[in-house]
């Protein structure tokens, strides 16, 4: 446990939360507010939307890139939630350095700069596309990745450097959550991140979804509200003498791109079907990782199946449309 007397995990606590305006983000702050924490978001909108947060949360509108010192001096928070990140692995394979600007230097200043305004601690949104292709599945925090896309490596790069904060810059802890496919409302349909969010929104406009390959390959999809109460969990248990404390989030569990397909397509009633396209270069066949680790030390499970999170994901789209 801690070493630090005036430190209570159950307490609330004052969080900064980047990205906080963003898919994942926003149900994050959701739940931090919840949970009676007080939260401030930065975010620069470029893929984030304000109506996405409840109307009492306070936004600071800025670019992190531009630093974020000042804001830290200002807000005062405990705890960092780091969400924001160049999102795309195609984005990032074409301009590897500007992912790298934001992913990997962003980063770097924001933990630096953390440190100097002595925020306890930082939970990182990290992915399970560090790993890149292993010789067995599922996927476990011990294998060494090896990530094929710059983004992939500039999420395991991070994780670095909080480790060297925790042992020389004082940063007195630090939680890597690499997320499974995180799919749920206000995913943007239009990013290549989400196959449901796509799927569902070629549904609502009537064009035939595209399955790539045979559609036989399979993904650990996690619900986001699952994924936002990991991070809460992050925020609420003490990790400080945890020796490596980077968690894989996910239900553990494949799901078939066809099964997707199959679930949303009867929940909407309809007898549309795929198109079947060519294999796209660099696709993994099989995706699962074991996140017994995150289960056992941050008290966290999945609650939330692929066909009740399809169906959920489903209703919030459609009452989107309205
Ligand atoms: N969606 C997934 O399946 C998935 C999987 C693994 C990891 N992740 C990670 O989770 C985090 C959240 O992803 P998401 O899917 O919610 O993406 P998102 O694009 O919805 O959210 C990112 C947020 O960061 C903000 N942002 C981006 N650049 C910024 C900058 N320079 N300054 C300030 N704000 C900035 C955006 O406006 C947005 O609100 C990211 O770090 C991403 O890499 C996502």
């Amino acid at each position: 446990m801690s070493s630090n007397p005036s430190y209570n995990p159950n307490s609330a606590r004052r969080c900064l939360v980047t990205g906080g305006a963003g898919f994942i983000g926003s149900h994050i702050v959701e739940q931090l507010i919840a949970r009676q924490h007080e939260v401030v978001v930065v975010d620069n909108f470029s893929s984030g939307k304000r109506e996405n947060l409840p109307s009492e949360v306070e936004v600071i509108e800025a670019d992190l890139r531009e630093g974020i010192g000042a804001i830290l001096g200002k807000v005062k928070p405990e705890i960092v939630i780091h969400q924001a990140a160049q999102v795309s692995v195609s984005a990032s394979m074409q301009d590897p350095i500007e992912d790298a600007r934001m992913n990997i230097l962003t980063s770097i200043q924001l933990i630096h700069d953390a440190c100097r305004h002595d925020v306890q601690k930082i939970v990182y949104a990290s992915s399970a596309a560090a790993y890149g292709p292993q010789d067995s599945i599922p996927l476990t925090e011990s294998m060494r990745p090896v990530p094929v896309s710059p983004y992939g490596a500039s999420k395991y790069t991070v994780e670095h450097y909080l480790k060297t904060a925790a042992l020389g810059w004082g940063l007195r802890e630090w939680v890597a959550l690499r997320y499974g496919n995180v799919y749920g409302p206000r995913q943007d349909p239009h990013g290549e991140a989400g196959v449901v969010a796509i799927f569902i929104q070629k549904f609502l406009s009537g064009d035939r979804p595209t399955i790539f390959d045979d559609g036989e390959m399979t993904r650990d999809y996690i619900y986001v509200e699952d994924v936002a109460r990991a991070n809460v969990k992050a925020v609420e248990t003490d990790l400080q003498n945890h020796s490596d404390p980077v968690f894989n989030i996910s239900r553990q569990e494949e799901t078939s791109v066809n099964k997707v397909f199959e679930i949303l397509r009867d929940e909407m009633g309809s007898d549309m079907e795929a198109f079947y396209g060519p294999p796209r270069p660099g696709d993994v066949r099989r995706s699962i990782l074991d996140s017994s680790s995150a289960r056992d030390t941050l008290d966290w499970n999945p609650q939330v199946t692929v066909e009740e999170g399809l169906r959920k994901t489903l209703q919030s789209f459609l009452l989107s449309q309205r």
